[in-house]
């Protein structure tokens, strides 16, 4: 029998993609295998969207590929957004993979593998309306579905690869939606992800993101519902009073605000202000106590001057994010921002703004994660702690992670079940704290 294996990179949509690649070589017989040594076939999903990382990926490729020598048999998928974005210059740089396949080509997988088919190297062609449906995705084990309920992302963002590996934004039918989350709370998924470059844009025919999110609160037997990742530029009034209206969505906003100055956030082509992203968390924390909010800051961007980062540092101040993925510009080819604005901010000054606002991120998480201390949360559980089995691993409300001692004799901590937890101390990462009764 053939063995397949998957390794992925980027970000929570690859993780369901690779699901679904998953679904599609087991329909056909494929069987998967423990990790790379014992597989006959290993793709690689991934992501284009910073340059080290995609540098980084290409490096394993190239170490992965050096097993051929040894077993001329094994072959290589590179998968997802970065065949998909660079397409030929990509094929020419990885001589030794087999086949290139970008995310609207999925389904064809099984068919470019069979030996006749040996042929074809780039798979890179694009539709604009494969959602993927009838296709079931073999999730991991454990508590948490991903939900793709979009695919591709049409707003540009100066800065931004996605929408080149991703194509056109589709949004999957609503009742498919919930015919997925229905399914997967009945298979022990009681909680769902909802997955999309920018969520807060879905539409189908009768219904828009915030009508869903309301429409499957009430699906029988999931706990918590979450979602990945709204945009600041169109999250409607609506939606902050639809999650007020159903404890089941999660209290965890990601909102990614790039930049706090006006100037960058326009040439970026964001969408909006720094007041209406400022106006945005007041009502967000104001309607919802206790919403744990994070963000993406980009710092580096082409032009950005000192006043202009300081500015960003500032709405951090202001703002105080529980967590937050901070990165330093790099240019990605295609984008207008590559082809059009000089990376004019040096390296060590986009280090330099980077470490300063990891520092300062981490202060305001620790604020945040020491507030909480001697509270007493409800925290779902997700499985045993890494460190040791006796303990349990789950999330708060708001998505903060607590390592949570089930006390002398408890009756083991169940993955799905919801616990009260003392909480007893914290660092900038994550929460410890006690069972209660
Ligand atoms: N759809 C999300 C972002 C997805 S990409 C949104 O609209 O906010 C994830 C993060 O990668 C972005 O939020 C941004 O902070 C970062 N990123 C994107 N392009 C980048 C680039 N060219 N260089 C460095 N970081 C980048
Ligand atoms: Fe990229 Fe902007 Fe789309 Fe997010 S919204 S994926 S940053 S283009
Ligand atoms: Fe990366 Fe593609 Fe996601 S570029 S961030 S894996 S959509």
């Amino acid at each position: 029998m053939a063995r397949y294996c998957i390794e992925t990179y980027g970000c929570q949509m690859n993780v369901a993609d690779s699901e679904l690649l998953s679904g599609i070589l087991e329909a056909r017989g494929w069987e998967p295998a423990r990790g790379v040594e014992g597989a006959d076939l290993v793709i690689f999903n991934t992501c284009s969207v910073r340059e080290r990382a995609a540098q980084r990926v290409i490096g394993r490729v190239q170490s992965v590929a050096a097993r051929k020598r040894r077993n001329p048999g094994l072959r290589l998928v590179v998968a997802g957004c970065l065949p998909q974005h660079l397409g030929e210059d990509l094929a020419a740089r990885l001589p030794e993979v087999d086949l290139f396949i970008g995310p609207d080509a999925y389904r064809t997988l099984p068919d470019l593998l069979e030996p006749q088919m040996g042929e074809a190297r780039l798979a890179l062609e694009r539709d604009r309306t494969e959602t993927y449906e009838g296709i079931e995705p073999i999730r991991q084990e454990g508590i948490h579905a991903w939900i793709s309920i979009m695919r591709g992302c049409d707003r540009f963002c100066t800065y931004c690869a996605v929408p080149f590996g991703r194509g056109r934004e589709r949004s999957v039918p609503a009742d498919r939606v919930l015919e997925t989350a229905t399914r997967a709370a009945a298979e022990g998924y009681v909680v769902v992800t909802l997955l999309g470059q920018a969520v807060t844009a879905y539409q189908d025919e009768t219904c828009d993101f915030a009508c869903l999110l309301g429409r499957l609160a009430s699906t029988p037997g999931l706990r918590q519902i979450r979602f990945l990742a709204p945009h600041p530029g169109d999250f409607s009034p609506r939606l902050l009073e639809v999650m007020a209206a159903h404890p089941i969505v999660s209290r965890h906003l990601h909102l990614p605000v790039q930049s706090g100055s006006n100037r960058i956030l326009e040439v970026m082509r964001r969408g909006y202000t720094r007041e209406a992203y400022l106006e945005l968390i007041r009502e967000a924390r104001h309607r919802l106590p206790g919403v744990g909010i994070t963000t993406d800051i980009l710092v580096g961007f082409p032009g950005e001057t000192e006043a202009e980062y300081q500015e960003t540092v500032d709405l951090m101040e202001q703002v105080r994010f529980d967590s937050a993925f901070l990165f330093a510009y790099s240019p990605r080819a295609r984008t207008y921002a590559a082809r059009f604005l000089a990376d004019d901010v040096p390296d060590e000054e986009k280090k330099r703004r980077l470490a300063a606002v990891i520092e300062l991120q981490e202060a305001h998480s620790r604020e945040r994660f020491g507030r909480i201390v001697g509270e007493v949360r409800r925290v779902l559980v997700e499985g045993p702690a890494k460190e040791s089995p006796r303990l349990g691993f789950g999330r708060c409300e708001d998505f903060k992670p607590v390592v949570i001692d089930p006390g002398e004799g408890g009756e083991a901590l169940r993955p799905g079940s919801e616990v009260k937890v003392r909480i007893m101390s914290a660092t900038s990462h994550t929460l410890r704290g006690r069972r209660q009764p």
